[in-house]
């Protein structure tokens, strides 16, 4: 049977022309439809999902509307536009032309950077699998369904690279991308992040807000890349992540103000029994997601990292933008450190820290979320404030595996450690309650009483809007 990938995939790359390629992506299909209702959102096969789908990159094609059965969701292959006589703008080469093919040299650091964030898009959608089941209305469904098949199409994005320009060990990691799963004991996902449950909407959106932000600071370092073909898909992959950082800033702050409603209702902060989510439980939450996600930037000081910058495979954040010579020549950078058990900066050379560098732009850009929360919070006259962990609390890599710090950035020792861990991070009965929450909504326009409605509809529609349709 042959089928019409033209019609069957949107794309931009000019599939039609390929022939290997077609065929290539072609015997890949089927595998990824099969992982997709294996390992996909659970039962989700007869729904009817109001769905944003990338036709093509110009403004007014890459968000179409309409409703879609998710299995005949269009998962198409776009990069954005190319950018004319486009220079490599850091490290060694830069100056030189980027490369339009993957550089002999490089081969294997490049391949093993594609096979690491295409790893993470299917991971997540395997963790989320069965949110659709508790969903707090329509209208949360159907963005976790939008999430998801985005999700699927990076994971499109990262197999159509290695597919076009790693010829037989490209389509096997595009293989073994269907065959790792999230918290799978023999075959996990490669970060331990994206093998976490995430079995209630507020993981979910704690998620969203935290682990998608990760993913928003890794596009955007491989956008610099020199090999033009990453950056040109990762600078379209941007786009689409905007809207699950949206979907996490939103989602946590519907909470936080259903909670805060509830405590000046019934002035108290003891609220669990009128079915929201105290604001330390929250807390505990964000402790455990941000500190996990801290890890997916790995070592402060790092060879790999500074290989990767050398060669110009992967910039640091907003590259251009920055006023050096993109080349860190004997420049310094501090990083922490863990010394004589005590937390202490150490000054290193910059081309080593380019994770640490990254990791602080993204400790900077969550911290702006978490001030607005704080500022619900406040606007209720209530005497809280959400924030992140110390770098320190919490590490499973780096400088601080193995040390025991409070969520201020304490150290204590391991019978304090275990003594308090119950009040910094969720707990097996915190877990509990948050899922006795969880119990579907979805009668179009209902909120879950322990979220807020959200300010506006999708797309112009109104909040009570059939989002989803289960016929
Ligand atoms: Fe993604
Ligand atoms: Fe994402």
């Amino acid at each position: 049977m042959s089928i019409d990938y033209n019609e069957t995939i949107p794309n931009n790359v000019n599939l039609a022309d390929d022939r290997r390629l077609l065929r290539a992506l072609e015997r890949w299909q089927p595998a990824y439809l099969k992982w997709w209702e294996d390992m996909g959102p659970v039962e989700s096969d007869d729904l009817s999902v109001y769905l944003r789908t990338a036709i093509s990159v110009e403004k007014d094609g890459w968000a179409n509307y309409g409703h879609v059965r998710m299995p005949d969701y269009r998962w198409g292959i776009f990069l954005a536009p190319p950018e004319e006589n486009r220079q490599i703008g850091f490290g060694v080469h830069k100056g030189e032309a980027a490369w339009q093919s993957v550089p002999g040299e490089y081969r294997s650091e490049l391949r093993r950077l594609i096979v690491t964030q295409g790893d993470t898009e299917p991971a997540s959608v395997e963790q989320q699998r069965r949110l659709g089941k508790t969903c707090p209305s329509l209208y949360d469904l159907r963005n976790l369904f939008q999430v998801n098949v985005e999700e699927g199409r990076h994971l499109w994005a990262m197999v159509y690279l290695l597919h076009a320009y790693f010829g037989r060990d490209g389509r096997e990691e595009a293989d073994m991308m269907l065959e790792r799963h999230a918290g799978d004991i023999d075959r996990p996902r490669i970060l331990q992040a994206f093998n976490e449950q995430t079995d209630d909407w507020l993981s979910f959106f704690m998620f969203t807000y935290f682990q998608d932000r990760d993913g928003k600071y890794q596009l955007a370092s491989l956008a610099e890349s020199g090999f033009d073909p990453l950056s040109r898909t990762c600078r379209f992959m941007l786009t689409e992540e905007a809207h699950h950082m949206f979907v996490g800033e939103t989602g946590i702050m519907r909470i936080v103000q259903r909670t805060c409603e509830v405590m000046k209702e019934h002035d108290t902060d003891d609220v669990r029994k009128f079915g929201v989510i105290d604001l330390p439980t929250i807390q505990k939450w964000m402790n455990f997601h941000y500190s996990i996600c801290l890890d997916l930037f790995g070592q402060e000081r790092s060879t790999n990292a500074a290989n990767y910058f050398s060669m110009g495979l992967k910039g640091r954040y907003q590259e251009g933008k920055i006023d050096d010579d993109h080349q860190l020549d004997g420049a310094v950078y501090n990083v922490p450190a863990f010394e004589d058990g005590k937390i202490v900066s150490l000054e290193v050379p910059a081309i080593t820290a380019s994770n640490e560098r990254l990791r602080e732009d993204y400790t900077k850009d969550s911290q702006r979320g978490v001030n607005r929360f704080n500022k619900v919070i406040r606007d209720h006259g209530i005497d809280f404030e959400l924030t992140l962990p110390h770098e320190a609390f919490n590490r499973g890599i780096g400088a601080f595996v193995g040390v025991h710090a409070t969520p201020e950035g304490k150290i204590i020792d391991e019978a304090d450690w275990e003594k308090m861990k119950g009040e910094w991070l969720p707990t097996d009965a915190d877990r509990e309650f948050v899922l006795s929450l969880m119990v579907p909504v979805v009668q179009p326009g209902k909120m879950a009483g322990w979220i807020a409605a959200p300010r506006r509809g999708i797309h112009g529609q109104p909040l009570d809007y059939e989002y989803v349709k289960f016929h």
